[in-house]
């Protein structure tokens, strides 16, 4: 069989076709009553440094706090029952302050694991999720 040019463009288009994510907004977390929440957050291109990365020290349940954040980038959070997921309200240059459910994912009766990721093709459809909200995590509070 002769090699042609259609075949190599063919055999191409398929490698594309298995393109990954360019855009991640993703809010991720550990934390432990009486001690502290951590929270990360992912909103630009995949592999950028977080926007907000940090630990907030809290006391009991319900608990409240602010993390670390870039300038301009905002975020806090209000933690009301072990077993539910982590209020987080996110703001950054371009968007109003929003607020998501981040939802549980596991706890070993400690420490307690929070977190949702949506995934984009669109590198810049990852900076207007509060045009297009994850579904993976639901306003609960205005
Ligand atoms: C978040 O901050 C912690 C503590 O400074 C650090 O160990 C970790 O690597 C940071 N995470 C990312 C994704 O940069
Ligand atoms: C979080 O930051 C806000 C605004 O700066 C401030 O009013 C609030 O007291 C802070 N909360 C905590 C628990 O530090
Ligand atoms: C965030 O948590 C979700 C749900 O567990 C997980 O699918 C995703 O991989 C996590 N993302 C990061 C960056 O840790």
């Amino acid at each position: 069989m002769q090699f042609t040019a259609s075949t190599l463009l063919l055999a191409g288009a398929t490698f594309l076709s298995t393109a990954s994510a360019a855009g991640v907004f993703a809010i991720n977390g550990t934390a432990q009553p009486g001690s502290h929440v951590t929270l990360t957050v992912l909103n630009g291109n995949v592999g950028d440094n977080p926007t907000c990365n940090g630990t907030a020290a809290i006391g009991d349940l319900p608990a409240s706090g602010n993390i670390t954040c870039n300038a301009l980038y905002a975020l806090s959070f209000i933690w009301d029952t072990q077993n539910d997921g982590i209020s987080a309200t996110y703001s950054t240059p371009s968007a109003a302050p929003f607020t998501y459910s981040v939802p549980p994912t596991s706890n070993d009766g400690t420490t307690y694991v929070f977190g949702f990721e949506d995934d984009f093709a669109d590198a810049e459809a990852s900076k207007q999720f509060t045009a297009n909200p994850p579904k993976s995590a639901v306003e609960f509070r205005a």
